[in-house]
């Protein structure tokens, strides 16, 4: 069976920009797709680059799990797993580290901007990090991987170690694609929209948590940046914060650019900040219910042991068999 994978950092804030951007991607994927076996998990491995507090990164994996299930993904369609519980995707980038060269790390822009940013010293894991990112796909072979823009480069990286890999080692990874959602795939800041929604932003009015209670959703949609011109048409050039409003509604109701301008013709922000407000907090509304029943329940680890379970069989096979091909430890039988 084909297959389909993506990963998710436990680190931030879940907000709509996450949500629209990928999650809900996946969660159309999964029906749309009925032939592929998908495989998501929680990068938590990936989140330890920078130093986490213990209770925080725990409660971080566990609500992101919750809140995966909760966006509509389906545990019966959908392998979901801890990074950390699958020790061969930490095999897999010591040995794609063997066969990935300094010079292509140090062209990675996030690495570039993330060292740059880091205050006290700048770990080893932060340089390596798509080496990880490529061991997390190579393991299952899958044909996409559905990730934001942001991650195209650490796609063609992944990418680019198959090939030189099957070169070196007979044709034994399939060469992943990327599947980048198209619109919606960029939600801007509310109060700088001229940058990305960012889950590590530390300014909380700058996005809309999945779990922010109705009165702060609708809160920070009143509060939004927008322009002093008043008028509700979409320019993401000259007039990025309504018209990141509008792809934020656009995106939840499936109504165009030109309907919404129709709709709200000759009216201030004001009416139409209030509809979307409503609009959000009516499409995290059920989610936040459904989180709250799976947080605590026995549901969601069984869940995730089974994700495990799976998983492991799939990237145990995997790692062994390039272990074998390079000529480490002893020849199979
Ligand atoms: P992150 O862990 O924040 O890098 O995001 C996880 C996934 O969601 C990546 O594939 C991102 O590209 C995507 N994503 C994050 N923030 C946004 C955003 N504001 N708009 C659209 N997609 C996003
Ligand atoms: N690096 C990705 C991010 O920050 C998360 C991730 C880790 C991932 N491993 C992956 C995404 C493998 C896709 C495939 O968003």
């Amino acid at each position: 069976m084909k297959r389909i994978l993506s990963g998710i950092q436990p680190t931030g804030s879940l907000n709509i920009g996450t949500y629209l951007g990928s999650v809900k991607n996946f969660v159309k994927l999964q029906s749309q797709m009925p032939d592929y076996e998908f495989f998501i998990f929680i990068a938590d491995l990936h989140a330890i680059t920078v130093y986490k507090d213990k209770q925080e990164l725990r409660g971080k994996i566990r609500e992101l799990a919750a809140l995966y299930v909760a966006c509509g993904l389906d545990p019966t369609r959908v392998n979901l797993f801890i990074q950390s519980e699958v020790p061969a995707h930490s095999q897999m980038a010591y040995l794609l580290q063997c066969n990935s060269y300094i010079g292509e790390l140090e062209r990675m822009t996030q690495y570039k901007d993330k060292s740059r940013k880091q205050e006290t010293g700048v770990t080893v894991g932060l340089f390596t990090y798509p080496t990880l990112m490529a061991a997390d796909i190579l393991l299952y072979d899958p044909e996409f991987v559905p990730v934001g823009k942001d991650q195209k480069q650490h796609l063609e990286l992944a990418r680019d170690i198959a090939i030189r890999v099957n070169n070196k080692y007979n044709d034994i990874f399939t060469v992943p694609k990327p599947l980048i959602a198209e619109i919606g795939a960029k939600i801007n800041s509310l109060n700088d929209p001229t940058a990305k929604m960012s889950k590590s932003d530390n300014n909380e009015k700058s996005r809309i948590n999945l779990l922010d209670p109705e009165n702060t959703i609708k809160k920070k949609i009143r509060s939004a940046v927008t322009d002093s011109l008043g008028t509700v048409k979409y320019n993401p050039e000259e007039r990025p914060g309504v018209s990141n409003l509008m792809t934020i509604y656009h995106v939840i109701t499936n109504i165009s650019f030109e309907d919404i301008e129709k709709k709200y013709e000759g009216m201030g922000y004001k009416e139409f900040k209030e509809d979307l407000g409503e609009i959000v907090y009516q499409e995290l509304k059920p989610i936040q219910e459904r989180f709250n029943d799976l947080i605590n329940s026995k549901e969601l680890d069984t869940i995730l042991d089974n994700g495990r379970e799976r998983a492991n069989q799939v990237a145990f096979k995997k790692v062994m068999k390039f272990n074998d091909r390079i000529g480490l430890g002893r020849k199979r039988k």
